[in-house]
Order: C-alpha cells, then structure tokens, then sequence
C-alpha cells in the first residue's frame, strides 16, 4: 500500500492551500463579464503593477493568454509569428494560433537554452517588398523560463535585445511567461524589468505559484481592450471569477518568496539523481523548478519501467520518451520528499542492476 504521495508530474498538480480556500470562501464577486468584479480587478491590477505593464486580465489558462496576445498582436489576415520551434506555443497548444486564429507560424530554432539566435529571427522576418508572395511578419513570442529546455532562463540582455530588434522591424514582442517569477527569481532581476521590452506578457497563476486556475495577461490599455473582446469570443468570460481571483492573489502573495527554494530542492534533486547509476543529469542546466534527465544506455531500464516502479512507492514523474523523464519541484514538495524521492530512485536502479548481474 501507498503510504506516501510525491507528485513531482508538474507543477500545475498543487492543490489549494487553507488560505487560498478561505480567501475563496469570503471573495467578494459581481459579475465580471459586465466588468464588475471587484477581485478580477483588484487581481488584474496587482499584477499589471508588478509586471509594470498598464493593465491586465484574468484568463482561464496560460493556452487562452497566449492565443488572445498573438490574435491581438495579429489582427490583420496574412500575418506571421516568429517562434522557438521547442516552444509552447508551437508545440503544445492545438496549433490554437492558425486553426482559431489564422495566424502563420514562423518557427525558428531553440538552442538548449531556450534563445534562439539573434541573427536567426531577423533572417526569419520577411521582406516586405515581398509582400505579394510572403505572409506578414507582426510578432515575436519568447519563452521565459523555456519549459522544453529544461526551465532554463532568458537574460534581460538577450529579451532586450529582441525588444530592440522587434523595435527596428515595427513588431511586436510577446513573452509566454507561465514561469517568469521563477526566471525573476533565479536571475535574481525584478519581474518588470525582466519583461520590459514585451508588449505583451501571459503569466501563469496556476504553475509555480500554485493557484487552482488561471493566468493574467499583461499590455497596454488598448491591447487589454481588444484582449477582453477576444477573451469573450473564446469562451473566457466568466462570470463571478472573483472566486478563483481571490485564491490566485493569495498565490501571488504567499508563493513568489518559496520559489527560490523549490529552486534549491530541484538542484539538490539533480545532483542526488546524477550520482546514482545508470541515470544522467546536466546539473548546470537546472536553473529553475524543472529537471530533465536520461537513462543511460545499456541499463535495460525504461523509463516506463522505471515511472511503474516509482508509482508503486507513491513518487509521480512525467516520461517524455523511451529513456527521458521530467520532474518539476513546486511549493508543495518538502525537503523530505526530495531525499525520498532520491531513495526511491536509488532503490529501483538498485534492482535494475541486480537483475541484470543475475
Ligand atoms: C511554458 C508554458 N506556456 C503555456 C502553458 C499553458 O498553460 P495552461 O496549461 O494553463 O494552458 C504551459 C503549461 O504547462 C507552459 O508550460
């Protein structure tokens, strides 16, 4: 029997903390499609200051929040993104950006940092006076942190960089920054000057902050105008929002300042899974909450083999290939959990081995 539960899958799995189920028991609501919903508002502003952008909404998800920017930001037919081709976006959102939006995506490569070369997206920006044959490029999206390049982080230096090159071509720049408290936090800049050069930004609640549901997406008072309308076209306008809002602004409160320690806990988790046998780890690359990691060849173990075992000792991970797993540190996994977890993991490999000696 399963006496201990480490559910390292993701850090979307948090469950609700007592204060965020008070805060949600006592909400003030009205009706926010009618904009009268006090915690929306009260939400949407914190979180516009913080991010220094003019104004905000409250989407159901960090998926909504990046479509509503890119249809925003490309709102005339024919027009192009330039994207990661490891991105969010581009790999993990129903392709939402041209099967809703008829928006033409322009993948560029994503190095293992989660960059993509400078050089790279300007080669990548069409011509205009091709505009009888090309599509017209409107918008850059970055990711920060690059959840596909193991949570690792963009540099203010590099986005402004971007933000300039963005400038020069009359684009927009948009940030998908369902992780950009923990990029803030581990490069240890403030999360507005970490997105200044972006018109645009989706921050997710629901991750490493550990609210139930939800993002806010940050821009101009026009771009939030436009945001709003679009939000209701898909289907985000909810009513007495308040309620979730509500358990959202205790995440933001309470979890910004734990981050910096599920930052450690992944590293110490890193580290102890890169000593055991048969499994490989590129500690340097363990930036944020994210860890990704291989088993090496010739250990007959699959990574299906091994999430089994793990389940069976109450440890949950994410395979992400025939020899790849992913783990994610959140609020909610204590110092304890890791040296389980590590233990666990010892033990399984531990088996693997002798089987194979016998
Ligand atoms: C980098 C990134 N962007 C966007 C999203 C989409 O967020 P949601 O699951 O809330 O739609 C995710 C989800 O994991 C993500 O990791």
């Amino acid at each position: 029997m399963v006496t201990r539960m480490v559910d390292l899958r993701s850090d979307t799995v948090t469950k609700p903390t007592e204060a965020m189920r008070a805060a949600m028991a006592t909400a003030e609501v009205d009706d926010d499609v009618l904009g009268a919903d006090p915690t929306a508002f009260r939400l949407e502003s914190e979180v516009a200051n913080i991010m220094g952008k003019e104004a905000g909404l409250f989407v159901p998800s960090g998926t909504m929040g990046n479509l509503i920017s890119v249809l925003v930001h490309c709102d005339i037919r024919g027009s192009e993104v330039i994207l990661g081709d490891n991105s969010h976006i581009h790999i993990y959102e129903n392709g939402g950006i041209s099967t809703i939006g008829g928006v033409h995506p322009r993948p560029v490569k994503n190095n293992e940092d989660g960059t993509m070369d400078i050089n790279s997206i300007e080669a990548a920006i069409r011509d205009p006076r091709g505009e009888l044959v090309y599509p017209t490029t409107r918008l850059i999206c970055l990711e920060n942190s690059h959840a596909n390049s193991g949570g690792r982080c963009l540099s203010v230096a590099y986005t402004d960089r971007v933000g300039e090159l963005a400038t020069k071509h009359g684009l927009k720049l948009h940030i998908d920054g369902a992780r950009i408290f923990n990029a803030s936090v581990a490069l240890g800049v403030p999360v507005h000057r970490l997105v200044r050069a972006a018109d645009s930004v989706s921050v997710c609640l629901s991750k490493g902050l550990g609210a139930p549901v939800g993002s806010v997406i940050v821009g101009s008072k026009s771009f939030i105008t436009k945001a709003r309308r679009l939000r209701k076209t898909l289907g985000g306008g909810m009513r007495q929002v308040g309620f979730i809002c509500a358990a959202a602004f205790v995440a933001l409160q309470e979890n910004v300042g734990k981050l910096e320690g599920d930052h450690k806990k992944a590293k110490v988790l890193a580290e102890g899974l890169n000593q055991i046998k048969g499994l490989r780890v590129d500690v340097a690359a363990v930036q944020t909450n994210i860890i990704y990691f291989d088993i090496v060849e010739g250990s007959k173990l699959t990574a299906e083999k091994l999430y089994k075992n793990l389940e069976e000792h109450g440890v949950l991970v994410m395979p992400e290939g025939p020899a790849r797993m992913r783990i994610v540190l959140h609020h909610q996994i204590s110092s304890s959990d890791v040296q389980y977890t590590l233990s666990c993991f010892q033990q399984a490999l531990t088996g693997v081995h002798e089987e194979n000696a016998n």
